[in-house]
């Protein structure tokens, strides 16, 4: 979407990497790296052009070259751990080597020329900052708990000081408001132009914030205004959320899915392609058979796997005493079928279920349940490993980028005053 009544110039080609070997599927490498996103220049690097050399050495290791806008830009690591777990979620890559470049003077013309054109032209266009890191909980079955799940970590980001985003995807069966216990409604305004723009419900935890948005948080002056305006919105809800929620400044964004491999997944991997997975599964080992599906879906529409959470999973008894209600080794079974980490086994526990019809999640308001240690223990590997929180440092290239956006803007103005 453009911000100016001007044709939209065509975006710059960009040279595809060299492919060094014929035994790269170098389609879905590439995919795999649109999910890569330079939080200062505002896209992947692939469209940006930074991606310059796929090679499948002898030993079997996948080399990505990358060329950098300064070689010593700060996000560096930020851009090695995404594209190793990227590429190294594709079937048949098991070890990833990122290699980095410097851009040559001319290489930088080109790679700024794309990130103007992106500033321009920003298919969705959502306040989601870029910088926001974005997790969706999803699931074969429906029941498996992705709604306690996303409730529970969101709290727990929220308490750990972060701003973290809800999108509550589940649109015929919201659930968001009732787990976290939250009764304010989304306030609309007029923007202009016949479009609406919605605030999302903010509710302090600990040393942050959740802001979140759910059908069940809109409201109207009355029930008919109510039912009048779900109605409107339950077309295309999620993309409305996406695109006209004034989000905020967020860390992160969760996303509670519905269940099952729907259009909505789809849509978000159109919409907000540098989404992360993350499957909610039962201990059954039986059940594994649909989870794969919603992983398969996933990287269909080449999102990233992050990994898989066990959810009801074995608890033990003070005595020691292990109980699996639900079978065991099923969330253990999902990861290694599909290749990516087991990143948590929530026990089932009474606590659990309560805390959601409370609106309390335990993670937060009954720490010392088992369950809550273990989404401790999972709040610390997605900060320090799954999807670490975006630190934008100061590069070079963000002051020239954004002086070039002022100059602009002034220009803009200066040529409509005259
Ligand atoms: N670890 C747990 N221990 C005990 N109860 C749990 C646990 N996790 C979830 N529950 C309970 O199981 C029920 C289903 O969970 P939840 O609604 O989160 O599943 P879901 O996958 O989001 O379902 P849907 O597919 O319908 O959206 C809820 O009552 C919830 O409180
Ligand atoms: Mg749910």
């Amino acid at each position: 979407m453009t911000n100016t009544d001007a044709p939209a110039p065509e975006r710059p080609d960009v040279a595809p990497p060299d492919v060094i070997g014929d035994d790269i599927d170098s389609h879905a490498v590439v995919n795999a790296l649109r999910g890569v996103i330079d939080p200062e220049l505002g896209d992947n690097v692939v469209d940006l052009g930074m991606v310059k050399r796929l090679e499948r050495s002898a030993d079997g290791a996948m080399h990505v070259t990358i060329a950098l806008t300064t070689a010593g830009c700060p996000l560096r690591a930020q851009l090695m751990r995404d594209a190793k777990a990227r590429v190294g979620s594709l079937p048949g890559v098991d070890v990833v080597k990122i290699h980095f470049g410097e851009m040559t003077a001319n290489e930088r013309k080109d790679v700024m020329s794309q990130a103007r054109w992106k500033a321009r032209d920003n298919a969705l266009d959502t306040d989601i900052p870029v910088t926001a890191r974005i997790i969706a909980l999803s699931s074969g079955k429906g029941g498996v708990g992705k709604s306690s799940v996303t409730a529970n970590l969101a709290v727990l980001l929220a308490d750990r000081g972060y701003t973290v985003g809800v999108l509550d995807a589940d649109v015929g069966g919201f659930s968001m408001p009732q787990l976290l216990g939250i009764d304010g409604e989304i306030t609309g305004e007029r923007a202009g132009e016949g479009k609406t723009v919605m605030k999302p419900v903010v509710c302090p935890v600990g040393a942050g914030v959740l802001h979140i948005v759910s059908m069940g948080s809109i409201s109207g002056a009355n029930e008919t205004e109510a039912i009048m305006w779900r109605g409107m919105m339950l077309n295309r809800a999620v993309q409305h959320f996406l695109e006209d929620v004034q989000w905020g400044d967020l860390d992160y964004l969760l996303i509670d899915m519905p269940p099952g491999t729907s259009d909505i997944q789809m849509g978000l991997a159109r919409m907000l392609p540098r989404t992360d997975v993350v499957i909610v599964t039962t201990p059954a080992t039986a059940a594994q058979q649909v989870a794969a599906r919603a992983a398969d879906m996933a990287r269909k529409g080449f999102l990233r796997v992050a990994g898989v959470i066990e959810n009801m999973g074995p608890s033990t008894a003070p005595d020691g005493t292990i109980t699996a209600m639900f079978g065991s080794g099923g969330g253990e079974y999902l990861a290694e079928s599909i290749g990516v980490p087991l990143l948590a086994s929530i026990p089932l526990e009474s606590a659990v279920a309560a805390g959601g019809d409370t609106g309390c999640p335990v993670a937060f308001h009954q720490p010392d349940t088992a369950a809550a240690a273990v989404y401790r223990d999972l709040v610390d590997l997605i900060v320090s490993d799954v999807a670490p929180p975006v630190k934008i440092a100061e590069c070079s290239l963000r002051g020239a980028l954004t002086r070039a956006g002022a100059d602009l803007e002034g220009a803009r103005e200066r040529a409509q005053s005259r």
